[in-house]
C-alpha cells in the first residue's frame, strides 16, 4: 500500500481517539449498521480531499465498511492530525509493520508544493488485475481535487498547460506544475479521469460556490451533490462547530484572555454566527461587519454592534474573517491595528486576509512564536519599537490549523450527509444529469433523527389529524423546500 504520513508509530494513539470518536458519531455508526451487509459502495473508488482529522478517519472507515476503495489527501496544509492519518493507514486490523488500512497522503505542515503533489495521488487507484485506474467518485472539501480534474481537462482540450510564470499566485503555480507534469506523462490523463467519475460530493460553502459557478458557465463535467446545504450540515457544522472550535483555536494559539476584549467577526453567515457566539460566550465584546443587509440586521438584533472594519480597526483586539470572500483584511487595516492585535481566518481559503500584502510592508519582519503562530513586527516608528500583530495559521483556517477543528458529534451530522450523498450518486448515477443537487429533505431529517437519542431528545409525534391540518405526512418531511430554519 502506498501512503505518505508524518509518523506511522502514532497509529496506536490515533486508533484510541478514533474509537472515542466513534461513540460520538452516531450517524456514521448507524450508516455502518444499516448498510454494512448491503455494501452499497462496493466498486466505488473514492478519491477524497478533506481535512485529515480523527473525525474524517471515522468517515473514511465508514466508506470502507460500506464497500468502497478509498484514497485520501487533506484539503489544507495545516489541518492534518498526524495520529489520525497514521491510524487510518494502519487500519483497525493492521500493524505499523503491516499497514492494512487506507492510503492517506497528508501531514501537518505540508508545503504548497507537497500539498498539490499529494492531492494528485488520490487519483491513482489500482484495479483487481493490478491496472492503474482513476476514481469513480470524488469527495471534496473546498473543491481542490475537483479543480485539478477540470483544469486538467481544460488544458488537454486546449493542447497546452500555461507556464508557471503566467501567474503571481503561489498556489496556482503549484497547480500548473502538477498538471504540466501529469500531462507530460499522459496527455489524456484528466479526460480519462473525468470520464470515469460518476460525481462529486462537496463539503463546504466555498467548494459549493465553485461548483455552481462551473455549472452556470457550462463547464461542470459531472453531477455534484452540495452536502454543505443540507440543513444538518451548514446550520450545524458551520454554526455550532465554529462556536466550539473558534475559541479553541485562539486559546491554543495564544492563551489570551478573551473576556472584555473587543473582537471583530467579518461576515455573519452560518460560520460568522457560530464564531460570534463563541467569542461572546467568553465575555468578549463582539462587533460584526457585513455587506448583506439581512445578515447585518440579524447581527444587530442578536445584540451585536455592526460596524465597518475601518471604524473599529484601531481599537479592536481580535479580528476573525468568516466570509468565504477575499481581501477582507488588507494592508491598510494591518497598518492601523494596535500592538498585539490577533488576526485569524476561519473561512476556507487564506485569501480572506491579504497575507502577501502584509509580507510586502517595507521593513516588516515575520517571527515564529510556534508553528502556526507568528508575530509580524512592524518597523520602528518615530524612534519607538514597531508594533506586533499576531497572525494565526498564516491566514488559513485557524480552528483546524491551531486546534483540532470541530468535535465529532457535529461532524457526524456533516459526514452522515456525505455518506448518503456518496451512496446516492454512486448507486443512482443514471438518475443524475450534470448539475448541482442537494439531498432530499427526508434524508436531511433522517440525519438529524440519528443524532437525537444521544442527546436525550424526546421528539413529539404528530397525530394523523395534526399532520393533515398542516399538510404534511406523519413521517415527514415536515417543512416545505423554501423553509429556512
Ligand atoms: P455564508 O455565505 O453563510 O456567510 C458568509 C457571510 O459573509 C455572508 O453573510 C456574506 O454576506 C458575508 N460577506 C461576504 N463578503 C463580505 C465582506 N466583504 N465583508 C463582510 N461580510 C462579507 O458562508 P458560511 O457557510 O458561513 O461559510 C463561510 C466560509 O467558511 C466559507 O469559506 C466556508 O467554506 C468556510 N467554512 C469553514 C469552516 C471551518 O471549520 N473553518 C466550516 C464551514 C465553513
Amino acid at each position: 500500500m502506498d501512503y505518505k504520513v508524518a509518523d506511522l508509530s502514532l497509529a496506536e494513539f490515533g486508533r484510541k481517539e478514533l474509537t472515542l470518536a466513534e461513540h460520538e458519531m452516531p450517524g456514521l455508526m448507524a450508516m455502518r449498521e444499516r448498510y454494512g451487509a448491503q455494501q452499497p459502495l462496493k466498486g466505488a473508488r473514492i478519491a477524497g480531499s478533506l481535512h485529515m482529522t480523527i473525525q474524517t478517519g471515522v468517515l473514511i472507515e465508514t466508506l470502507v465498511a460500506l464497500g468502497a476503495d478509498v484514497r485520501w489527501a487533506t484539503c489544507n496544509i495545516f489541518s492534518t492530525q498526524d495520529h489520525a492519518a497514521a491510524a487510518v493507514v494502519v487500519g483497525p486490523n493492521g500493524t505499523v509493520d503491516d499497514p492494512q488500512g487506507t492510503p492517506v497522503f497528508a501531514w501537518k505542515g505540508e508545503t504548497l508544493a507537497e500539498y498539490w503533489d499529494e492531492a494528485e495521488k488520490v487519483f491513482d487507484f489500482t484495479d483487481e488485475s493490478g491496472n492503474r485506474v482513476g476514481p469513480n467518485m470524488l469527495l471534496d472539501d473546498g473543491g481542490d481535487i475537483t479543480l485539478l480534474v477540470h483544469k486538467g481537462v481544460e488544458f488537454e482540450k486546449a493542447g497546452a498547460v500555461p507556464g508557471q510564470d503566467t501567474t503571481d499566485n503561489e498556489e496556482y503555480k503549484e497547480v500548473l506544475r502538477v498538471l504540466a507534469r501529469s500531462l507530460e506523462a499522459d496527455p489524456q490523463k484528466w479526460t480519462n479521469v473525468a470520464n470515469g467519475i460518476k460525481g462529486v460530493t462537496e463539503e463546504t460553502t466555498t467548494g459549493v460556490h465553485r461548483l455552481y459557478e462551473r455549472f452556470k458557465e457550462g463547464s461542470l463535467l459531472f453531477p455534484a451533490i452540495n452536502v454543505n446545504d443540507s440543513v444538518t450540515k451548514s446550520k450545524f457544522d458551520n454554526k455550532y462547530g465554529c462556536r466550539h472550535s473558534l475559541v479553541d483555536g485562539i486559546n491554543r494559539a495564544t492563551d489570551v484572555m478573551l473576556a472584555g476584549k473587543t473582537a471583530v467577526i467579518c461576515g455573519y453567515g452560518d460560520v460568522g454566527k457560530g464564531s460570534a457566539e463563541s467569542l461572546r460566550g467568553q465575555g468578549a465584546k463582539v462587533v460584526i461587519t457585513e455587506i448583506d443587509p439581512i445578515c447585518a440586521l440579524q447581527a444587530a438584533m442578536d445584540g451585536y454592534e455592526v460596524k465597518r472594519l475601518e471604524t473599529v480597526v484601531d481599537y479592536a483586539d481580535i479580528f476573525v474573517t468568516t466570509t468565504g470572500n477575499f481581501n477582507i483584511i488588507r494592508t491598510e487595516h494591518f497598518e492601523r491595528m494596535k500592538n498585539q492585535a490577533i488576526v485569524g481566518n476561519i473561512g476556507h481559503f487564506d485569501n480572506e486576509i491579504d497575507m502577501a500584502g502584509l509580507a510586502k510592508i517595507p521593513g516588516i519582519v515575520k517571527d515564529e512564536i510556534k508553528p502556526q503562530v507568528h508575530q509580524w513586527i512592524f518597523p520602528e516608528k518615530d524612534g519607538a519599537a514597531g508594533k506586533k500583530v499576531i497572525v494565526l495559521s498564516e491566514g488559513r483556517l485557524l480552528n483546524l490549523g491551531n486546534a483540532t477543528g470541530h468535535p465529532s458529534f457535529v461532524m457526524s451530522n456533516s459526514f452522515t450527509n456525505q455518506v448518503l450523498a456518496q451512496i446516492e450518486i454512486f448507486t443512482k448515477a443514471s438518475d443524475y444529469e450534470v448539475g448541482v443537487y442537494v439531498l432530499p429533505k427526508h434524508l436531511d431529517e433522517e440525519v438529524a433523527r440519528l443524532h437525537l437519542d444521544a442527546l436525550g431528545v424526546e421528539l413529539t409525534e404528530l397525530t394523523k389529524e395534526q399532520a393533515d391540518y398542516i399538510g404534511v405526512d406523519v413521517a415527514g418531511p415536515y417543512k416545505p423546500e423554501h423553509y429556512r430554519y
